[in-house]
């Protein structure tokens, strides 16, 4: 179980326990607003971006070069820019506060 905070693009905090799955298929469970996850969580829409606090970004790690190459597609990225479907929810996640990119 972990408790992941996402800030919304309207600036709301939603906390959410999540037992499993992904950063985006939480946040679809809990109707997060601004994370569509339109592919299914396949790394193939960029519809699941969010920018992780700094403070978390060794825990959660870098993209492979799959998703890089996704997150090229999007005006908004940064150094600390995930897809959500390829962040698997872990124990070790318990804290974590992720910004949900700004739509496209
Ligand atoms: S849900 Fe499509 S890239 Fe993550």
């Amino acid at each position: 179980m972990a408790k992941i905070t996402y800030t919304q693009p309207n600036g709301q905090d939603v906390v959410v326990d999540a037992a499993d799955g992904s950063l985006m298929t939480a946040a679809v469970a809990n109707q997060v607003e601004g994370i569509e996850g339109d592919c299914g969580g396949v790394c193939s829409c960029a519809t699941c971006h969010v920018h992780v606090d700094p403070d978390w970004m060794d825990r959660v790690g870098q993209p492979n070069d799959a998703e890089a190459d996704m997150l090229e597609l999007d005006d908004d990225t940064d150094e600390t820019s995930r897809l959500g479907c390829q962040v698997p929810i872990t124990p070790e996640l318990d804290g974590l506060k992720v910004r949900v990119a700004a739509p496209q």
